[in-house]
């Protein structure tokens, strides 16, 4: 059994992830970390430790203390908050990184899971069906961080045997944990209003496509990309993954297909010159042949689980409440 640290436990994926690893290898071998206490559900669900990622020692404590061989780094400061804040950015996605990676090369740990993103991509990609090799010029200091990030895993694989494995996430929906600062995070927040307010103010235009994804099907890829025999894994920058591609009108449209009375309006902001530098579709035609990816959910899959696992949730806390 590997022995597990998740670095970033409290986030939209790492609480996800934590959940799933801890089906799969049983809670005794999954120490959940992070850098606060503000996930309880992650906090109480067994081994917790406060690491801060951007502190070698605390992650090498932790390491050693629970003889971990796998950290799985799912801290990061992503695409809209990355504006804000460059320098913090650049800080925490590159320094957490290089501590996890030369705890590899030392042989403190074996395997490295690092999420990049489709921030790695710039206006000057291809927009649809992006390829996995082309070009790549990312405008934002996320995509900057995701793209030298990957530069660094094939560096230390290539060069030090480090097994660091990585995936580019699409935006990803789900319903438990809510996303920070990014620029898809939109695609969750619609539908926590379409229950409650039947109403949302989208801060993406109405034709904005980007690629996204259900949680169900990014913790399953991750899971089986680190299941899956090194031989299988070719690519040690990043895989592309695509799952569905929608923009804000068909997302209302599929909610208004559930809640007839569902209103969208747009008001643009700051992030829309982010998602037009993105692409619109993925193509993850290596993943799927190197490591057997597929997605199960569809957009109409996806809204119908989304809008049954909000509406109990808030049905629940207002019956707590
Ligand atoms: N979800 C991320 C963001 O919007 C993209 O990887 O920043």
């Amino acid at each position: 059994m590997p022995k597990v640290l998740i670095i970033g436990a409290g986030g939209q994926i790492g609480s996800e992830l934590t959940f799933k690893l801890k089906d799969i290898h049983g809670s005794e071998n999954v120490v959940a970390s992070d850098i606060g206490y503000h996930n309880l559900e992650v906090v109480n669900s067994g081994i917790f430790e406060i690491v801060d990622a951007q502190d070698y020692n605390s992650i090498k404590i932790c390491v050693e203390k629970h003889n971990i061989d796998t950290i799985y780094l799912m801290a990061a400061m992503l695409s809209a908050t990355g504006e804000k804040y460059p320098m913090k950015a650049w800080d925490l996605n590159m320094n957490s990184l290089f501590h996890v990676l030369n705890l590899a090369k030392d042989g403190f740990i074996k395997r490295i899971f690092w999420p990049s993103s489709i921030a790695v991509f710039g206006p000057t990609t291809p927009t649809e069906n992006t390829p996995q090799h082309t070009i790549m010029e990312p405008t934002t200091v996320y995509g900057i961080t995701k793209q030298v990030g990957e530069r660094w895993c094939e560096y230390y694989h290539k060069k030090y045997d480090v097994d660091v494995r990585s995936i580019r996430y699409p935006g990803i929906i789900s319903w438990k944990t809510m996303p920070g600062g990014g620029t898809t995070d939109y695609a969750v927040e619609i539908y926590h209003q379409a229950i409650l307010d039947k109403h949302y103010d989208c801060f993406l235009s109405e034709h904005t496509e980007l690629p996204m994804m259900f949680m169900d099907d990014a913790i399953n890829a991750t899971v089986n990309l680190m299941q899956a025999p090194a031989e299988q894994v070719k690519i040690r920058s990043s895989y592309n993954l695509g799952a569905i591609s929608f923009t804000p009108l068909t997302i209302s449209e599929e909610i208004k297909k559930h809640i007839p009375d569902f209103k969208i309006t747009y008001s643009p902001d700051y992030r829309q010159q982010i998602a037009d530098s993105w692409p619109k579709s993925i193509d993850d035609s290596a993943a799927r042949e190197d490591w057997n990816w597929n997605h199960e959910f569809n957009l109409e899959k996806m809204t119908t689980e989304m809008l049954k696992q909000l509406g109990r949730k808030y049905q629940d806390s207002e019956i707590n409440s």
